[in-house]
């Protein structure tokens, strides 16, 4: 491989590996959202209540059930009802958690409730954190309810240092004198990452802070449609204090608490310095159903331009004065907002006129965003609609395949259209390997992204999707997706471990390459071939882009070998002052391309770094079989 490094190169958008996110998967709930408590506002009743069970099924003493008649507002509208006929000490109700309460030593757990007691006005009840069969308590404390009308209640739970990690609990109220009880908003948090209230997991957010991500695109995806126009992510019912928040069903099977809400999305972007890439509504749903551009979109667009305000505004706007009594009077930083989530979908044709109304609406009213089109690029999910009365600033295309399909597209970019919009690829994924995906995944995910990253001058920002999947069985609706986790442990899948090796080795400015299994030449020269129908073994093996960090002078040589066999590639640092004969060399390989990780061997596949010698002008260098390598050269 010759690097030219007698020219500078395009620049490496600076935005070019972010993050995408939706409540999926149990991404929130279950999640990365702290809260331990499935279904705190008993709202998903199809079960009647879900997740929540009478401690003893049997016992005549006591019942248990919802209740519609004791609304604590608009938003609380069920609870929970204990009826104690008799003094018991077994009465009281359980939650499941999310597949258990993740128990570990040394831990404090701070949780609230709504209650209301109809007793003698001092009613002493008892929480805890129990094993499921009830015999070991691992944390517990007693309140005395002490009204008859609602009121919160606060407690912390703290756990012994001697206790094994666990998540075969449960979360117990014992009420055990007689009386009606009534209880709403149920919670329970461990500690949060940056202590934060309301905040989120501490595993999770690191796993994500290593991917060193520049950007969130929030909140979906699906997520952002709903199913229905009623089940759109309505932004407005998911700020402010958590009694207020409703929740609501999501597309993906189950209830969405919105303890995850705008704010929320905000504040993780702030704690690890990512922008926000704003997805609003645009009167299009996964049902199909839409709206016509016009009067009856008009308030969709208002509700966009309020949802904007809300993020940017100072404490003179309306919504701005909101945020700040919400907790977070600084605005944000905003650049992107986008309009919808594969609206291509829409066979109507309608996003033409809907895209150019919003676009209208926010240009006027903020001029400095850029507003992305949610349809676009060839061969995008088939997506066909073209847009003719605006042109959009950025087009997002979504590319979900094969490890063979994506390197057989590695050069997707190289001939793309430099005088049209910028390119957000805002979801891509290489599907191969379930819960998470596989090594031969990652060659795939990491083929594509030696193309994104050679093409960054147009290609300005890419995420993977999805990001995340509950491990536990039953949580899971999209089969591939790049991190793990249960309740008590996360991981990172070989595809993650490619992100984290990209994102971190970017440079800003790309070296343009020419070789022998040059991709973008041997790509080039089989398209034809694959439009007739280019079989796997017709698909370059190895792929390789080059960038430079032009303040400190190191390049990043990253080089993906997909065979089965080592490579010896002679490198030749054409037009180079200086070089260091000394570098680095990060590398993640497997053995076999179906090799992974999962929730019980979670590093089994790891990137490693080490200090390698022997660089020159020209040095040959061996990358092995089935790998996936950076190679840092120091040229100051
Ligand atoms: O990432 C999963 C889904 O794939 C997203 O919700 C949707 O935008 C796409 O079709």
């Amino acid at each position: 491989i010759t690097l030219n490094l007698n020219k500078s190169g395009v620049k490496v958008s600076p935005t070019l590996y972010g993050l995408m996110t939706e409540e999926i998967n149990h991404s929130y709930d279950g999640g990365l959202y702290g809260e331990l408590i499935q279904n705190r506002i008993f709202k998903d009743n199809e079960k009647l209540p879900s997740a929540w069970s009478k401690l003893e099924e049997n016992n005549d003493n006591y019942s248990i059930g919802l209740n519609h008649q004791n609304a604590i507002n608009k938003a609380l509208t069920v609870c929970l009802k204990v009826n104690v006929r008799k003094e018991d000490k077994n009465a009281g109700f359980y939650n499941t958690g999310f597949w258990g309460i993740p128990v570990k030593p040394s831990t404090t757990y701070k949780g609230s409730f709504f209650a209301k007691a109809s007793g003698t006005g001092s009613s002493p009840i008892k929480v805890s954190i129990e094993s499921n069969d009830g015999k070991t308590i691992y944390a517990s404390a007693a309140i005395t309810l002490n009204s008859k009308d609602w009121k919160q209640y606060t407690y912390t739970l703290q756990t012994d240092d001697n206790i094994k990690e666990t998540a075969d609990t449960r979360f117990v109220i014992h009420t055990p004198q007689a009386g009606d009880y009534y209880f709403n908003l149920v919670s329970l948090f461990p500690p949060t990452y940056h202590h934060t209230p309301n905040g989120n997991r501490i595993d999770i957010m690191e796993m994500l802070k290593a991917m060193n991500p520049s950007f969130l695109r929030l909140p979906g995806g699906n997520y952002l449609e709903g199913d229905k126009f009623s089940d759109r992510f309505n932004w407005e019912k998911t700020i402010g204090d958590l009694s207020q928040r409703p929740g609501h069903m999501a597309p993906w099977t189950y209830r969405s608490s919105d303890g995850m809400g705008l704010l929320e999305y905000l504040e993780w972007c702030e704690d690890l310095n990512m922008e926000p890439v704003l997805a609003v509504f645009a009167g299009y749903t996964l049902n199909r159903d839409y709206l016509e551009a016009g009067p009856f979109l008009q308030p969709f667009v208002n509700s966009a331009l309020d949802e904007i305000e809300y993020v940017t505004g100072s404490l003179n706007t309306k919504w701005g004065k909101i945020r700040a009594k919400d907790g977070h009077p600084k605005p944000f930083k905003l650049k992107y907002v986008e309009i919808g989530n594969e609206d291509g979908f829409d066979r109507s044709g309608s996003y033409d006129g809907r895209y150019a109304q919003f676009y209208k609406a926010i240009k006027t009213k903020y001029p400095q965003l850029e507003i992305i089109a949610t349809i676009g690029g060839k061969d995008n999910l088939g997506m066909r609609e073209k847009l003719t009365l605006q042109r959009p600033d950025v087009v997002d295309e979504h590319y979900y395949r094969t490890a063979s399909e994506m390197e057989s597209d590695a050069n997707h970019y190289d001939d793309y259209n430099r005088n049209g919009p910028k390119v957000f690829v805002g979801e891509w994924a290489t599907r191969e390997g379930s819960p998470t995906p596989n090594f031969n995944a990652a060659l795939g995910d990491a083929a594509w992204m030696t193309g994104m990253e050679r093409n960054s001058d147009i290609v300005v920002m890419s995420s993977y999707a999805p990001l995340f999947v509950n491990v536990n069985p039953g949580a899971m609706q999209w089969r591939s997706d790049l991190i793990g986790y249960n309740t008590l442990r996360s991981y990172g899948s070989p595809s993650y471990y490619a992100q984290v090796m990209f994102s971190n080795n970017k440079g800003d400015e790309v070296i343009k390459t020419i070789g022998e299994n040059d991709p973008t030449q041997l790509q080039k020269l089989s398209k034809k071939e694959l439009d007739r129908g280019l079989t796997a073994k017709e698909i370059p093996a190895v792929f390789y882009d080059a960038t430079k960090d032009s303040k400190t002078g190191t390049i990043y040589l990253k080089f993906v070998n997909t065979q089965s066999t080592p490579e010896d590639v002679k490198i030749n640092l054409n037009g180079v002052k200086k070089v260091e004969p000394k570098g680095t060399l990060i590398v993640l390989k497997a053995a076999n391309k179906d090799d992974t990780n999962s929730i019980d061997n979670p590093t089994k596949i790891v990137p490693v770094k080490e200090s390698i010698e022997g660089i020159s002008k020209v040095f040959t260098r061996t990358f092995p079989a089935n790998s996936i390598s950076v190679l840092q050269i120091e040229t100051k």
